[in-house]
């Protein structure tokens, strides 16, 4: 399809925002028509390194052929069953995951995206502890559903999301680049934190029943609270009742060099996680995991959840290839060298660039800031959008994200099979993008 023809049907036959919501322009941008491993194509045969893994669903590789057989497999014999009988996929990726996951979590249930185990882990630490208030980053995101968690969805606009889901409010997000009470770590001795629960205890209309965040803040421009951040706040969690609910969409299965985000912290122990995103290496598949006393307790005050969908035996079967593909292929080393490679790559820019800002992240989650002063760390966003562009022209596919009105953070997820030669080519565009973007601004 030429894109003249692709720019008409957006125009006339898309929902509006379909089209302006992500930095406008969609229907400018290429028509995607095939992909594979680590390369997308467009219309015009033009071939991108994907260093967004798709929308992260394509952390292993898009089409990783060991995904494909089962696919084709079990499509063959049970695509779609019924959530009132047990299957043998589904079984299987109960056990699967369940082996996986690190005690005491042991427990899942499956449903279709990450939204889903956010409004489903909500209301299990609802069920579990009594309470309702609910707590998270004003800086993070948990999905897109119109009520529950675009209201914990703190790094959008709620007012945009019509009416909000009560008993959700914001702590501060540990941005230490950007301390929000402009103070230094490890000095401050983590008092955001302190300052968040005070405020969260005067607001507390409730008994509380949760904190929720993202071990990486991935959209709100990859921020990585600091070292011992977690474990205090647990601590204040398990001082008030409540539970500790990971969102790890994003984090999860290897993407941070570990198998979950929140594991790069000793002592730090959630009672629920969420997965989504590569769960299904491609297909829409999400868990929620949880403790035995955890499921126990909220399913004695009546909690469920499930989608048509969710033990899908093609799905299923999906989940548990996925899983088998991360532990053989050791999917958290290779996310750990890529990691490596491009935080080496960006500290030599650094040397070279006054224009970059910050690197950070874990990975193949990672965010490098761009500003147009150190000292001042005045955003940069239209130097970081002219990376964007030539970026994309020159073959390489990224997004821009950032905290609120920011837009100056690149952030990098090529899946975690890239090659190293991908890689030389990526670091390569980027070297000559922040180039021409620094222009006047060289460091010395
Ligand atoms: C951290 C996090 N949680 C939840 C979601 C929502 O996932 P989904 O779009 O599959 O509902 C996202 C989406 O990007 C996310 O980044």
């Amino acid at each position: 399809m030429d894109r003249a023809r692709a720019k008409r049907i957006a125009k006339q036959w898309m929902f509006p925002t379909e089209t302006t919501s992500y930095m406008g322009g969609l229907e400018d941008r290429p028509v995607l028509v095939r992909s594979e491993g680590r390369t997308v194509t467009d219309s015009d045969g033009k071939e991108y390194l994907d260093f967004q893994s798709g929308q992260m669903g394509a952390a292993l590789g898009h089409q990783h052929p060991r995904m494909t057989a089962v696919v084709e497999n079990t499509m063959r014999s049970m695509m779609h069953s019924t959530n009132t009988m047990l299957n043998a996929p589904r079984l299987k990726l109960h056990e699967r995951l369940g082996k996986l996951l690190p005690l005491p979590l042991s427990k899942s249930l499956f449903l279709v995206s990450g939204s889903d185990t956010i409004e489903a882990s909500v209301d299990l630490a609802r069920k579990a502890t009594g309470g309702v208030d609910v707590i998270g980053f004003h800086a993070g995101l948990h999905g897109s559903t119109s009520y529950l968690t675009r209201s914990l969805s703190f790094n959008w606009e709620r007012r945009k999301h019509s009416v909000v889901a009560p008993a959700t409010q914001a702590i501060v997000t540990p941005y230490c680049y950007r301390c929000p009470l402009k103070l230094k770590f490890p000095s401050c001795d983590i008092q955001c934190l302190d300052t968040s629960l005070e405020l969260a205890d005067a607001n507390f209309t409730t008994k509380p029943a949760a904190f929720i965040g993202e071990p990486i803040l991935s959209a709100g421009g990859v921020i990585q609270p600091p070292e011992g951040y977690f474990k205090k706040l647990q601590e204040a969690l398990k001082a008030r009742g409540m539970l500790m609910i990971m969102d790890e969409a994003q984090t999860g299965l290897g993407k941070t060099g570990k198998l979950f985000g929140f594991q790069h912290e000793k002592g730090v122990s959630p009672e629920i996680i969420g997965i989504s995103k590569h769960f299904g290496g491609g297909l829409p598949i999400s868990a929620v995991c949880t403790t035995a006393k955890v499921a126990r307790d909220a399913v004695k005050n009546g909690y469920f959840a499930t989608r048509s969908h969710a033990t899908d035996p093609l799905l299923c079967a999906a989940g548990t290839e996925s899983l088998n593909i991360v532990e053989d292929e050791d999917m958290a080393g290779k996310a750990a060298k890529i990691e490596t490679r491009i935080k080496g790559a960006f500290n030599k820019m650094a040397k070279e660039f006054e224009s970059v800002g910050d690197i950070r992240g874990r990975g193949v989650l990672l965010g490098i800031e761009f500003v147009t002063d150190r000292v001042k760390k005045t955003p940069a966003n239209a130097q970081t959008k002219m990376i964007f562009d030539y970026c994309l022209n020159k073959g390489l596919i990224f997004q821009i994200r950032g905290t609120r009105g920011l837009q100056n953070v690149i952030r990098l997820v090529p899946p975690m099979t890239t090659t190293k030669p991908e890689l030389d080519r990526a670091l390569s565009i980027l070297y000559d993008a922040v180039k021409r973007a620094s222009k006047g601004k060289r460091r010395g």
